[in-house]
């Protein structure tokens, strides 16, 4: 990757754009999402694209672009108005709920853009292209949830704000993980490191590598903060692993031309949705901390743990499990 010397001067304007790619097929959940969208099932009581939404205005975005697909177009009303069903609970007088009904159309100006065929991540970028026009903007995949207490994407937009370029989102992973993830090859930078945030340069990317070809344990989640100059990148970017138009190889171009890359290295409270067994988890955990439903949520799921540790004794043996 080119020096610092033939970096780009960063983008001054604020990023207030988000872009949602959300035109997957969603495979690993069917048959769930054979009519329902992925980013629609519930985390506890809130559809996981709301988080998103959420953790995006919390950092100022102010205008979010979803990448939809055939089938999906529920998505979009999700951040709609219901003015039916406000009446309804008007009526009842069920404030709690009204307000629950009315905040996801509050929160941001939404738009989308479709996707015609799932040609990859890369290509669901593309399509962003006309609605982005010239300004760096935030790309936030909807199998990453980020608690809002540890606020990740506003540390990147400032990293970007300050230094311009690409900012990726990244966490430390066992290695034998880090082939489901891209992973990268990092430099020290010198700038202040909290508990949660640590600013790296990013010196090589890879799209899942096998463990031992692996540059480092430090994988790219999905959070990326990105300059226009990508959409070029990904048109010029042919098809790659499975046969989809990567948006890290898009990204190895622009930085192989100059852009300057970083990455903020995340230490703080991420759920991961991307598949069923890291869902239940997530909605465990998300559930255990709801002021609302948490003190009694936790302790009936200490009760269960018990009672299911208490069954796998063995009668008579010194506690084995067999
Ligand atoms: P994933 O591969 O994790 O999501 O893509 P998926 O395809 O929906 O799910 P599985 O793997 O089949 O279970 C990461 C993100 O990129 C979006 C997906 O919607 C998801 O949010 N994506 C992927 C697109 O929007 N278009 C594509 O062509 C591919």
């Amino acid at each position: 990757m080119a020096d610092n010397a033939s970096v780009p001067r960063p983008h001054h304007r604020p990023t207030t754009k988000a872009v949602i790619p959300a035109a997957g097929l969603g495979t690993r959940f069917l048959p769930a999402t054979k009519a329902v969208p992925k980013e629609l099932l519930p985390v506890v009581d809130k559809p996981a694209l709301q988080y998103i939404v959420e953790e995006a205005t919390t950092a100022g975005i102010t205008d979010v672009l979803l990448v939809t697909s055939r089938g999906k177009t529920s998505m979009v009303d999700h951040f709609d108005r219901r003015p039916d069903l406000e009446a309804l609970l008007e009526a009842k007088g069920d404030q709690r709920r009204l307000d629950a009904i009315r905040h996801p159309s509050e929160l941001a100006a939404i738009h989308s853009s479709r996707q015609d065929e799932p040609k990859g991540l890369g290509h669901a970028v593309l399509c962003a292209a006309a609605h982005v026009g010239d300004e760096a903007f935030a790309v936030m995949l909807g199998d990453d949830l980020i608690d809002e207490r540890d606020p990740l994407l506003a540390e990147m937009l400032s990293v970007q704000a300050e230094r311009g370029g690409i900012v990726l989102g990244l966490i430390e992973v066992p290695r034998e993980h880090i082939n489901r993830y891209g992973s990268v090859a990092i430099e020290p930078v010198d700038a202040p490191e909290t508990p949660l945030f640590t600013t790296v340069k990013i010196t090589e990317m890879v799209e899942k590598p096998s463990p031992d070809e692996a540059p480092s344990n430090l994988a790219i989640i999905g959070r990326y903060i990105l300059p226009p100059e990508i959409f070029d990148a990904i048109r010029k970017t042919e098809p790659g692993a499975g046969g989809e138009i990567q948006l890290t190889d898009a990204m190895a171009r622009l930085a192989s031309e100059g852009t300057a890359v970083h990455g903020v290295v995340f230490r703080g409270r991420r759920y991961d949705t991307g598949d069923r067994g890291d869902y239940l988890k997530a909605v465990v955990q998300i559930a255990c901390d709801r002021a609302d439903l948490g003190p009694e949520f936790r302790q009936w799921l200490v009760d269960f743990v018990r009672s299911e540790l208490d069954a796998s004794v063995v009668p008579g043996s010194d506690g084995g499990s067999e």
